[in-house]
């Protein structure tokens, strides 16, 4: 049977056919007019029924949630908003939604609230625009590094590195909690677990990335990646999707030239094939934004700031221009910084990345070189003895999108550095074989997926841009 989604119908000029729609009833007025939604898209098909013609019992279950299927004819709109509508022949309820109890009402909920319902949250035009925006994302994210070469590996979610040496992971273990086999040491035996060592989840898949690019060149992992870190933020996720590039050859320059031209062309993918999505995004990021102090304002619309980041060149310098800068700044003479900037050598805070990015440069910035102390011990070391070839992107409203670096390729090099960060090289002994065989220099970097589609829907919070957020003592769903 001919049935049709309510996107394709939209897009039709007005002339008559028969069809079938299938979806969920946002709205139903004067006994006539049922807005129908299909997640097609944003716009509802307005359906017209002759109330005379259905059975009372079934008229009063057409209610904000019932699902329907209608049968009817596609013709030029009657009244104005809409070029066509159903006029409907058949009606079946396929399925009833009690009105009294349904938490999602035809009119304006928190997000609050929303979160709450992460079952029923797509069901509204917000959550639905966003999840129709990432899925464009995902797509473009594949299309990008196929259309460049780069061949998709899986890298494992349950490991046995750390890769980013934070220790903050999920542990995975069949040991009994209430009584796990001890070692001498009296500690649970690690040995008697599943894999017979301790394992986690990942918090990154970089690390085996490496060992795939230095045989097929240039790779890219997009999976799930796990953080115990106890960071309850609107930037912050226990589980998050992350997308990791790594090539063989590049160097940080390579690798920063690669960063920028991936994010353009996703987001430039998003604004030829989301237009709808990204208008009532727009309209809604507008809306919050007027509500907020003048100062505290998005000074550019949502659409305004895609384009914008589409449209200029990302803004490069040091982390030691990026402190000098600070130091010298408005907010750190007026002591208006939580962290005050007095030396070279500390780690950035977000209050940083946001001044460079919003106020100073007004544009993404692309910061690299940072001092070792602060960064993972994979990162190339520069001759200063002080740096090593790291970058992270920054974005205005999110802070650091991307988090970067050119690989230490030199044996020796790696070697020192790993036992002066006191890191088990026995575990990284595969890690440290790649530069025993053919080694060359290479470079790669993580994008946090959910900061990027923060970024494009311009929603405040990490959670609502993710279908069932996992963060510090939430775990429902
Ligand atoms: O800067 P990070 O920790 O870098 C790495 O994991 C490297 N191994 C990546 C690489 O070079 N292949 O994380 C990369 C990005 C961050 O810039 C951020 O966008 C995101 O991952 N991210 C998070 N997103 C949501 N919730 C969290 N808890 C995140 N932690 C990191
Ligand atoms: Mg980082």
């Amino acid at each position: 049977m001919n049935i049709k989604k309510i996107k394709s119908l939209l897009e039709l000029n007005p002339e008559s056919q028969t069809c079938i729609i299938q979806g969920w009833v946002r709205t139903f007025r004067a006994n006539r007019f049922i807005a129908l939604n299909d997640g097609s898209t944003i716009e509802n098909l307005q359906c017209v029924v002759d109330f005379e013609k259905i059975e009372e019992t079934i008229l009063k279950q057409i209610t904000t949630g019932a699902a329907l299927r209608l049968k009817g004819n596609i013709v030029e709109s009657q009244g104005s908003g809409q070029k066509v509508e159903l006029q409907v022949e058949e009606l079946i309820l396929v399925g009833a939604c009690d009105p009294e109890t349904y938490p999602i009402q035809p009119k304006k909920h928190s997000l609050e609230f929303l979160r709450e319902k992460a079952h029923l949250r797509v069901r509204t035009a917000t959550f639905s625009a966003i999840m129709r925006v990432r899925s464009a994302l995902s797509f473009a994210v594949h299309q990008f590094f196929q259309n460049e070469g780069f061949v998709y590996v899986n890298t494992p979610i349950i490991t046995g590195s750390d890769a980013e040496g934070a220790g903050e992971m999920f542990r995975v273990s069949t040991l009994d909690p209430k009584n796990p086999k001890l070692n001498e040491n009296g500690d649970p035996d690690f040995k008697e677990d599943f894999f017979g060592k301790e394992t986690n989840l990942t918090v990154s898949g970089q690390l085996e990335a490496e060992s795939y690019a230095l045989g097929l060149g240039e790779v890219y992992t997009f999976g799930p990646t796990f953080r115990a870190e106890n960071s309850n933020t609107t930037r912050h996720l226990a589980e998050f999707w992350m997308i990791e590039p790594e090539m063989a050859f590049y160097d940080l320059n390579d690798n920063m030239d690669l960063a920028e031209k991936f994010i353009t062309s996703v987001l430039k993918h998003v604004l030829e094939t989301c237009e709808k999505d990204l208008e009532f995004l727009d309209e809604r990021f507008n809306k919050e934004e007027s509500s907020k102090p003048q100062q505290l304002r998005s000074e550019l619309g949502l659409l305004e700031k895609i384009k914008f980041v589409v449209d200029n060149n990302f803004k490069r310098i040091s982390y030691t221009e990026a402190i000098e800068i600070l130091r010298n700044s408005k907010p750190n003479k007026k002591k208006k910084f939580q962290y005050p900037i007095n030396e070279w050598g500390v780690d950035l805070q977000s209050e940083h990345e946001r001044f460079l990015v919003e106020k100073h440069f007004k544009c993404p910035v692309i910061l690299f070189d940072y001092p070792a102390k602060i960064k993972a011990f994979y990162m190339r070391q520069n001759d200063d003895g002080k740096t090593v070839r790291a970058m992270d992107i920054l974005f205005p409203g999110i802070g650091e999108i991307v988090g970067g670096s050119q690989r230490e390729e030199r044996l020796d090099v790696l070697e020192k550095r790993i036992q002066e960060m006191n890191i088990d090289a026995e575990e990284l002994w595969w890690y440290l074989d790649l530069r025993r065989f053919g080694s060359v220099p290479h470079s790669g970097f993580g994008l946090g997926f959910e900061r990027l589609v923060q970024f494009t829907t311009g929603m405040g919070n990490i959670r609502d841009v993710i279908p069932f957020p996992r963060t510090p003592q939430n775990a429902a769903f």
